[in-house]
């Protein structure tokens, strides 16, 4: 049986650094500690939160409840067919590291995702995405223990439901599954995914002709150093919004007021705009809210700049959602959960 502790601080698992307590905290190394913590009185009493990282919540009080810190381990290539090679990586692995496991042994798939902070479990949580590539594109499976029954369910890249910073496990299956590990489909004969123009500059700047996929996670890792806030620095879970899509008449009209504002076109006919964007352009970058702040370099950030609580950073999302409404009528919805 895990050992459950009581009275924990959350501060060191998360990365706003937000000093909230939990009541009841565990560690979960392996799926028959988890098996057997259904067992447990307090556990199935208790309401729970699951955290690996604890690099996309926002703790604004004290959990009242239990803390289950996902810290199954292991790394193993589970198939190989000629180039393509399937690798099931466990939910308690970091997730950088993990992405450096596979680089180091050839394997092309995950590269522009490196540098993302926290853990493989919470990865599918929202189809985690950047520089072109989401991992639904290289997703074979996931096993995960349900949290009343234990038993154990795979679930597919359909049954995830994937979209945008979207799966089924944020909505019709939120809080009922554990995530135990993460199968990828990689391949030693990757083709490469440079399309995104900033890696295009960065590889150029970088003297790079014919990149390998090492090359695109150096020109990916710089970028996101040049201008997302390291959360040993300053407390921060990444973007605090979604990039929202508007009908393309509404991005029509925005465009004619607006021609300097950033969109692309959807399959689906509508327009994503770049949330950063408008934010800045309402005068909020770098905006400070009792040490809550809208990050200098990088408007869709908001950091803790200076021991704030939980619910400031949570009034500052609200005054922000607020401007941006006000002035292009346009809803941002938060990306970072809110517990
Ligand atoms: P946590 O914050 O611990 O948990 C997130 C959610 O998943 C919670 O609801 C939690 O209950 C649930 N969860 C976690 N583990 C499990 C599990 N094993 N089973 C079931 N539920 C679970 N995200 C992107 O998509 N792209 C980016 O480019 C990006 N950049 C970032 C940059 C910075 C500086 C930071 C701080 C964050 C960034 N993020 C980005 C957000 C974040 O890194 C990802 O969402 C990441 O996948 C969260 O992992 P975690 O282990 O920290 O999850
Ligand atoms: N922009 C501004 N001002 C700002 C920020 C951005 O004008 O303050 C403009 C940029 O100039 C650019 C556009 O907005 O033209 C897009 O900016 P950027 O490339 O920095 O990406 P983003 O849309 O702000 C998204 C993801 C990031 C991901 C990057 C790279 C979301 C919510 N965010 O950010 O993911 O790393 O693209 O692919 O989709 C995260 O989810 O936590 C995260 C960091």
């Amino acid at each position: 049986m895990p050992a459950i502790k009581e009275h924990i601080s959350l501060k060191p698992f998360n990365t706003f650094g937000m000093e909230v307590y939990c009541d009841y905290f565990t560690e979960i190394t392996s799926e028959t500690d988890f098996i057997e913590l259904l067992e447990n009185g307090i556990y199935q009493t208790q309401r729970h939160l699951i955290l690996g990282g604890g690099s996309n919540v926002l703790l604004t009080r004290d959990f009242k409840g239990m803390v289950i810190r996902n810290t199954i381990k292991g790394i193993e290539i589970v198939k190989k067919e000629d180039s393509t090679v399937h690798v099931k990586a466990a939910a308690g692995e970091v997730w950088h590291d993990f992405v450096m496991w596979t680089i180091a042994k050839g394997l092309g798939g995950l590269e522009n995702l490196s540098l993302i902070p926290g853990c493989v479990g919470a990865s599918p949580m929202q189809n985690i995405g950047a520089y072109g590539v989401e991992i639904k594109d290289v997703f074979v499976s996931l096993e995960a223990l349900h949290m009343v029954t234990g038993e154990k369910r795979v679930f597919n890249r359909e049954a995830c439901e994937f979209g945008y910073r979207e799966s089924v496990f944020k909505r019709k299956f939120k809080d009922q599954y554990f995530i135990t590990s993460v199968t990828f489909e990689l391949s030693e004969r990757h083709q490469l995914s440079t399309t995104y123009g900033a890696i295009q500059n960065e590889l150029q700047a970088m003297g790079i002709t014919s990149p390998g996929i090492r090359d695109v996670s150096d020109a990916v890792i710089r970028i996101r150093r040049s201008k997302l806030p390291d959360p040993a620095e300053m407390g921060n879970a990444g973007s605090f919004f979604k990039n929202p899509e508007v009908p393309a008449d509404q991005y029509t009209s925005l465009k004619t007021h607006y021609p300097d504002l950033v969109g692309y076109p959807l399959e689906n006919g509508h327009y994503k705009l770049a949330a950063g964007w408008l934010i800045e352009q309402c005068g909020l970058k770098g905006h400070l809210h009792n040490g809550a702040a809208v990050h200098d370099k990088q408007a869709l950030v908001l950091v803790n700049k200076a021991g704030c609580s939980g619910q400031d950073v949570f009034d500052l999302s609200t005054h922000v959602l607020k401007t941006v409404h006000e002035k292009f009528g346009v809803e941002l919805e938060r990306e970072v959960n809110i517990i």
